[in-house]
C-alpha cells in the first residue's frame, strides 16, 4: 500500500513561499501527499495533485468567536481533512477535542486525531494505558473516516524518534484497540522528527500508513525527496 505523507507546517512560510511550494509540488510526480498550510494559506494553496489539511479548527459553525475559523468555513474552501488535538494546540483540559471531532465529522471534514502526548517510550505500561484513554473519545461517535497519527511529544521537533519496534507495537495497538473496541478500521501514521534519515525506515514497517512531518516538509525539495525515498 503507499503511504500517506502529511505535511504540517505549523506557524511558517509567508504567502510567496507557499506559492512557490505549490509550483513546486504540482510540477513533481508526487502522490498521496495531504498538506497543512497556515488556514489563511488554504484557500491560495488548493490544488488538484494533493489535499487540503486545516491544522485546527472551532467546534461551533457560526458565532461570537473572534479570530476562530469553523470547520464549517474550512470546508467552504474545499478542505478535507482537519489535525484535531494536536500537542501544540491542546488546551489544558482537552473537553473541546471531542466538540471538534463532532465539527468535524458533521461538516465532512476527516479528522487526523493527534494521540500519544506525553508517552515515553520506556513506560510500556502506562503508554498503552495513555492511549486507551486518548482513543476513548471515540466511543458515542459515528465515525466512518478518520486518521490517527502517533505523535509523542517528546518525539516532536527534537531530532529524537521512538525505536521501530516501539513505532511498530504502538500502531499495531491502536489498530487493534479501533477494530475490536470501537469497531474502526483506518490508516494509523506516525509523527515526531521524520527526515531525510529515518523516513524509509518507519514507512517500512507494515503497520505504519504513513508519516506526519513537520519542520522537514517545510521546503518542498526536501518533500519531494523524501517522497522519492519511500515510493
Ligand atoms: P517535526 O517533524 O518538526 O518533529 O514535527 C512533528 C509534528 O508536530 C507534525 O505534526
Amino acid at each position: 500500500m503507499d503511504k500517506l505523507i502529511v505535511t504540517n507546517f505549523k506557524m511558517n512560510l509567508s504567502k510567496e513561499e507557499v506559492l512557490e511550494y505549490k509550483k513546486i509540488v504540482e510540477n513533481s510526480d508526487i502522490k498521496n501527499l495531504i498538506i497543512s498550510p497556515s488556514n489563511i494559506y488554504l484557500d491560495l494553496m488548493s490544488s488538484n495533485k494533493y489535499d487540503l489539511c486545516a491544522q485546527n479548527g472551532y467546534y461551533e459553525d457560526f458565532g461570537t468567536h473572534t479570530g476562530e475559523v469553523s470547520f464549517k468555513q474550512l470546508k467552504s474552501l474545499g478542505v478535507k481533512y482537519s489535525l484535531i488535538g494536536h500537542s501544540e494546540t491542546r488546551n489544558m483540559s482537552n473537553e473541546d477535542i471531542p466538540l471538534k471531532l463532532k465539527a468535524c465529522i458533521n461538516n465532512g471534514i476527516v479528522p487526523i486525531l493527534c494521540v500519544g502526548n506525553d508517552i515515553n517510550e520506556k513506560d510500556t505500561s502506562k503508554l498503552f494505558c495513555i492511549l486507551d484513554k486518548e482513543l476513548k473519545i471515540l466511543s458515542g461517535l459515528k465515525i466512518n473516516d478518520i486518521i490517527i497519527a502517533y505523535e509523542p511529544t517528546w518525539a516532536i521537533g527534537t531530532g529524537v524518534t521512538p525505536s521501530l519496534e516501539n513505532i511498530k507495537s504502538v500502531h499495531t495497538y491502536i489498530k487493534n484497540v479501533l477494530s475490536k473496541v470501537y469497531n474502526i478500521k483506518c490508516k494509523v501514521i506516525y509523527g515526531g522528527s521524520v527526515d531525510m534519515s529515518n523516513i524509509k525506515e518507519i514507512c517500512s514497517i507494515e503497520e505504519v500508513d504513513g508519516v506526519l512531518i513537520g519542520s522537514s516538509s517545510l521546503n518542498p525539495n526536501n518533500l519531494l525527496k523524501m517522497y522519492n525515498k519511500i515510493k
